[in-house]
């Protein structure tokens, strides 16, 4: 007894002093910290410290260690007077969200600095959540909080993750709880919590926050500081040798990824000409939508009405009903203006009914401002739904055509899904795609195709998510949909279109389905938190995920979903070897429970299907972090990083993947890019491309991210290609992503670059030396075809400099002319094709590669 009196006397001397003592390093023991916000709703925790109390050092000076995640997308993402509680070497916070939700945000971290990817239960007594105080009591987590009715409510939780129904607690104890202080740092009065730590943890955060800071700095360099870069350095060379070993690498390393943003799909990718061809658009899509937008109506005392009695299909519910007097007629102008071509066929169909049973004469024309482009006449005399067909030869070509249907004579007629699709589509399939900006796709020679995306798969709230059952069969029983990016979807690009596109180009589909939970970000559902589909309808869900496996590899003769395949018109199997599941979703204990539902069921029935996971939105931070660690656990087959990231990022990280464990988790970088359509950023993605291909054994897909952007209908930039009506603008990204998906290879030949730069000493000698930045700069990557057994040499030089590298390869067994592709000029050029040239090469042959290029040399096999 008098040994435990001793020991508690000891521990309270030490915890009353230790703030002061100063061990033998000069350093104290613990130090008290201060968590608090600046204020600013957007911002996150901050965290200052402090010897004695008085003056306060703040970290970083101004991090953020952790912000709030809950509701959608910028500023509706808000962390109001969080509590932080530091308990037996843990750190926890809760926060309040807004003042409108019965929500908090609960995380929790080991070191203050990767925070639990977030939690947000709900309270069950219909009242908000303001202003918490966290402490640990009696070993439970005890968190009391007031309410915008004036109301005092704690509850409780053994594990800060379950947790008990609000209570009614009086004033007097919430205030009791409130450890909150006024603290001045920098000058700045603020309030927040004040906690002591062991100082250990604080000189970890310092280090950790200027680590940082450095990184970004360096992430942030870019070409316009080249001259103060290699100031006194006169030239560079560099000398390329292999060491004769060499390992397999994935043979899918470039694939793109198709996702519905930037208008790429309806108006862009699929051909159809006619924009709300089924009167579906509505306010879900944007705002001042509605099932008549873009038709207009034309004739003096016409009417029209949407009606949804009787549709043609239940999924397909609204239609226009034309009330006529003579000449009444409804106008489409395509998604801005129609283009056609002279002498091009162009499919017209319709569907109509008489509403009054009276015969109708009905005339379709194609126009062109007043002139008539193609027409024909249709007679309607059903009272019920009847398709009509017809084929439009156009007189002249049009850039801004448009397609009226008018009546002859007087009467009522219900129209829907008026379609005009050209013939000539990428291989001439019906219902297929545009053909130029599918044949741009098809240049890349890309090995998979991911779609349908991206945040348009865990879509806006679960209402939102995409469901690819309702996107197959005829046209107008698919289901069609708002876009989270902001407009519709009609689903005319659904999964049969898509994996035909595939089979097509020869890529494998790389189908990415919700893990049974919405986009973190969504602004419908619930506030914007990540839902998860109830558990209950899990079995469900997961079903529908395998029926798609059956529909694209099972027998049509035994299996439903294969005959359904066969029936569009593809009887043999479309071998599906990927499936994702889930997009950078948050790594929430809700996304856990379902993907592992959904991952084991896939496994379990499907064993040879590869399951692509998700380690969230950054190369770092938690949902990378957790996201792995569920993937080692799980096992997951593959996992889907996503990082947009600065061109310095890939500059000073080339060694990302080098460290990875060969022998686990496979990865998709699935969305990547550097954040610019500059030749600078186009070098910096051809930079990772050759660490990417260094690790192909680890690394065994990647796609650009986002792929296609239409003019004028853009929600994100930059893109792989931006196209109008008429044309299409491959960046020069565009062109890196082509010269690899061209030039890949099978094999990786382990080599080494030496880069060696000429300055000018005191005594005006010319030395050679080693320049670190020439030789993050100057990087190469060898690969070996083996089904032409081409060996192929990638060159990124991203300095100013004419570098020659000297080739010691051993070439006996190549033809000596090798074909060059080269893309170079200033860092800022966007507008660049590569040139194609030949080099005639023996070992030891010296190629100068451009300042500012990339050039893939391929050597044919003898
Ligand atoms: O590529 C654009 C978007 O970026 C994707 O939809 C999403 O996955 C990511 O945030």
């Amino acid at each position: 007894m008098r040994i435990i009196l001793l020991a508690a006397l000891c521990f309270i001397l030490q915890q009353a002093t230790s703030a002061r003592n100063v061990n033998n390093e000069n350093h104290p023991d613990s130090v008290y910290v201060f968590t608090y916000t600046s204020g600013s709703p957007t911002d996150g925790i901050k965290m200052a410290y402090s010897i004695d109390c008085r003056t306060w050092i703040p970290l970083g000076p101004n991090h953020s260690f952790v912000k709030s995640d809950f509701g959608s997308w910028g500023s509706n993402k808000r962390m109001f007077t969080p509590s932080v509680l530091y308990d037996n070497g843990k750190w926890y916070a809760v926060w309040n969200v807004n003042d409108e939700v019965y929500q908090f945000a609960t995380t929790e971290s080991n070191n203050f600095w990767v925070w639990k990817p977030q939690d947000y239960p709900y309270l069950n007594n219909n009242e908000n959540f303001l202003r918490p105080c966290l402490s640990k009591q009696a070993d439970k987590f005890l968190v009391r909080y007031q309410t915008k009715s004036g109301n005092n409510y704690e509850i409780c939780s053994n594990d800060f993750h379950q947790w008990s129904s609000p209570q009614q607690i009086s004033s007097e104890e919430y205030n009791h709880s409130n450890k909150r202080k006024d603290v001045t740092v920098s000058g700045n009065k603020l309030s927040g919590e004040i906690h002591r730590v062991p100082y250990p943890l604080v000189e970890e955060l310092v280090y950790k926050v200027n680590d940082a800071s450095l990184r970004n700095t360096l992430y942030n360099e870019s070409c316009s500081e080249d001259a103060a870069r290699f100031r006194g350095v006169k030239s560079l060379k560099a000398r390329l040798s292999l060491t004769g070993e060499s390992k397999p690498i994935s043979t899918d390393l470039i694939g793109i990824f198709f996702e519905d943003i930037n208008y790429s799909a309806d108006g862009g990718l699929y051909a159809e000409l006619i924009q709300n061809r089924d009167f579906e658009y509505n306010n879900l899509d944007r705002g001042e939508w509605n099932p008549k937008s873009f038709w207009e109506l034309k004739g003096e005392g016409a009417s029209w009405e949407i009606s949804t009695d009787t549709p043609i299909h239940a999924n397909n519910s609204h239609y226009a009903v034309l009330k006529s007097k003579k000449g009444a007629s409804l106008t489409n102008n395509g998604f801005d203006g129609i283009v056609v071509k002279q002498g091009d066929t162009y499919d017209l169909s319709l569907f109509a009914k008489s509403m009054n049973g009276k015969k109708q004469m009905i005339t379709v024309m194609l126009k062109d401002g007043d002139k008539t482009l193609a027409s024909t006449t249709i007679k309607v005399s059903s009272v019920s739904w009847k398709q009509y067909k017809s084929i439009l030869t156009p007189t002249a070509d049009a850039e801004k055509a448009s397609l009226t249907i008018a009546l002859k004579g007087e009467g009522d007629i219900g129209l829907d899904f008026i379609s005009l699709f050209p013939q000539k589509t990428f291989k001439n399939r019906h219902n297929g795609l545009r053909a130029d900006l599918a044949q741009t796709l098809a240049d890349i020679k890309p090995r998979f195709v991911r779609f349908p995306g991206g945040c348009v798969s865990h879509g806006n709230g679960l209402e939102n998510m995409y469901r690819w059952i309702e996107t197959i069969g005829p046209l107008w029983e698919r289901k069609s949909q708002s876009n989270i990016w902001g407009y519709h979807q009609s689903k005319g690009l659904g999964f049969y279109e898509y994996f035909q596109f595939c089979e097509d180009i020869g890529a494998e589909p790389l189908p990415v389905l919700p893990a049974g939970v919405c986009c973190q970000n969504s602004s419908r559902g619930g506030h914007g938190q990540q839902g998860g589909l109830p558990m209950n309808e899990m079995d469900d869900y997961a079903q529908e995920l395998m029926n798609l496996i059956d529909w694209a590899n099972g027998d049509p003769k035994t299996s439903h979903y294969a005959k359904l395949r066969a029936e569009a018109g593809h009887p043999l199997p479309f071998n599906l070897k990927y499936i994702g599941v889930g997009n950078e979703d948050l790594i929430s204990d809700v996304f856990v429970e379902r993907f592992n539902y959904l991952n084991k069921k896939i496994k379990a029935k499907y064993p040879n299907i590869q399951v692509v996971g998700t380690v969230g939105p950054f190369f770092e931070g938690s949902d990378y972090e957790y996201g792995w660690s569920l993937a080692r656990k799980e096992n997951i087959d593959i996992v889907d990083e996503h990082y947009y990231v600065n061109p310095g990022w890939y500059i000073h990280s080339q060694n990302y993947y080098d460290v990875y464990d060969r022998k686990g988790t496979k990865v998709y970088l699935g969305e990547w890019a550097s954040r610019g359509n500059r030749l600078e950023n186009a070098l910096a993605e051809a930079l990772h491309i050759t660490n990417l291909e260094r690790n192909g054994d680890v690394v065994v897909m990647s796609s650009y991210a986002p792929l296609l952007a239409k003019h004028g209908h853009t929600q994100w930039n930059p893109d792989l290609i931006y196209f109008n009506n008429t044309d299409v603008f491959p960046t020069v990204n565009y062109y890196v992503q082509q010269l690899c998906g061209n030039n890949i290879g099978s094999r990786y030949v382990y080599g080494d670059i030496a880069v060696k730069a000429t300055v000018e000493g005191r005594n005006g000698n010319m030395t050679e030396v080693n320049n670190e930045s020439a030789s993050l700069r100057v990087r190469s990557s060898v690969v070996i075809d083996e089904e032409s057994n081409d060996m192929i040499i990638k060159l990124v030089n991203i300095t100013p400099f004419d570098t020659p590298i000297e080739l010691q390869l051993d070439i006996q067994s190549y033809q000596p002319k090798a074909t060059v592709n080269v893309l170079s000029g200033k860092p800022s050029d966007s507008d660049i094709k590569p040139a194609i040239s030949s080099l005639m090469l023996k070992s030891g042959t010296v190629y100068t590669a451009p300042a500012y290029s990339f050039s893939v040399i391929r050597l044919k096999r003898i």
